[in-house]
């Protein structure tokens, strides 16, 4: 049997970049995803991408026969935790379902993990650990703060829970990697985000209103102590990302116990540079207006990357322009997402 890395949530945005990346990098993954909040055409599109066959298998990390069975069938030798509810506004709205999903069902999967004798582990953290941080850049040692909604808070109860797994036996290999923003497409414009219903994030409601699908941005807050009163993020290149699992794996086969590392690039822009970098790049003139903050923002939240750096050999690549090129031609070429029959647009707007 191969070696094979089990991807949780390998149809979503992140975990298809990286399922990507294994294979590109010779990697046998099996993607174990529920589809509920992505779909069978971004699989169809990896093997169009890769030219071969991806596992796949429809299926809940709540579902413990199901993951016995993975495990009997498949020789796993790690596993990437991408599966989760990610809605801020939905888990305040639904906590359970939140609380559900993500903290009962990262148990679910290292319970199987465990009775299946694998422990390696990399979970998909995020920047949104470290609360309102006191200064940036923020590093890792600043420690974890209070996450001001339930999403964020399921993800710092599952790094606590991996904290006190791997302590308590010597066997498991984890690393916990906190995004910043992850944004943009694979440079293919086949796969990249694809929101259900009306997009939280910055970047795809940018996207969505220059294809017509939004009429204008709101643009939350316009007073904040920042360079020109809107929140400041680290974009971070999805393909960047998805190469820092690749390091993170690797490291997993030299090291046991559990690790932290900030995959963001160290550099912050505010939302109204994002805008303006986009028009200047695309030629597309955003509408946007001003509206009162939106809860829970933080004004300024970008990484210290220097630990992924020294101890992963990982730095991202790609700068913002390659970002909003790649998020735009995904956009482009695919106007209603998934949904739509992927065209090559003309990116004769691209300056
Ligand atoms: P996504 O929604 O595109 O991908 C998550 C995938 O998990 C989806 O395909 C969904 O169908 C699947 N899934 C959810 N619950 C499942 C379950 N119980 N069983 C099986 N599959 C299930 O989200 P994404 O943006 O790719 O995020 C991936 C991970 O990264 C998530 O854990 C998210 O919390 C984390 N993260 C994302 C961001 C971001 O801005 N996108 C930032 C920080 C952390
Ligand atoms: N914003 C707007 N208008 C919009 C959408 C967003 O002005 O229509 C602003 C937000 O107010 C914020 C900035 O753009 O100032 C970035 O917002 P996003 O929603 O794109 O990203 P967040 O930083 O709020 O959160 C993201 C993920 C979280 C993750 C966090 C840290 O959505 O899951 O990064 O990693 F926890």
């Amino acid at each position: 049997m191969r070696k094979t890395t089990l991807i949780t949530g390998g149809a979503g945005y992140i975990g298809s970049h990286t399922a990507l990346a294994l294979i590109n990098a010779g990697r046998h993954v099996l993607v174990l995803d529920n589809l509920c909040n992505s779909c069978r055409e971004c699989i169809k599109r990896l093997e169009q991408l890769t030219l071969t066959r991806v596992d796949f298998i429809k299926g809940d990390i709540r579902d413990s026969r199901l993951l016995d069975d993975i495990f009997s069938r498949y020789d796993v030798e790690a596993v990437v935790h991408f599966a989760s509810l990610k809605s801020v506004a939905e888990s305040v709205s639904n906590p359970l379902d939140y609380y559900t999903n993500n903290v009962a069902g990262t148990l679910d999967l290292c319970r199987a993990m465990a009775r299946n004798n694998v422990f390696k582990l990399v979970f998909s953290s995020s920047a949104t650990v470290y609360g309102e941080p006191t200064r940036t850049p923020i590093a890792e040692d600043f420690g974890t703060g209070k996450p001001v909604n339930p999403y964020g808070r399921t993800k710092l109860m599952i790094e606590e829970l991996l904290s006190d797994l791997c302590h308590s036996d010597p066997r498991w290999s984890i690393a916990l990697l906190r995004y910043f923003n992850p944004i943009g497409a694979h440079e293919s414009g086949m796969i990249g985000e694809d929101p259900t219903g009306r997009p939280n994030n910055l970047l795809p409601c940018l996207t969505q209103v220059a294809i017509g699908r939004i009429p204008e941005l709101t643009v939350f807050g316009s007073d904040y102590p920042t360079v020109d009163g809107t929140c400041v993020r680290d974009y971070i290149h999805v393909v960047d990302l998805a190469i820092g699992h690749l390091k993170a794996l690797l490291k997993l086969q030299q090291t046991s116990g559990i690790d932290v590392w900030n995959l963001g690039t160290g550099v912050g822009y505010s939302v109204l540079q994002i805008i303006h970098s986009f028009e200047d790049i695309t030629g597309i003139a955003i509408p946007y207006r001003f509206a009162p903050r939106r809860p829970g923002d933080i004004a300024k939240c970008f990484a210290d990357p220097g630990k992924a750096k020294r101890e992963l050999g990982w730095t991202a690549q790609r700068d913002l322009r390659q970002m909003i090129i790649d998020a735009w031609r995904w956009q482009s070429c695919n106007p209603q997402g998934y949904q739509s029959s992927f065209k090559i647009a003309a990116l004769s707007a691209v300056r």
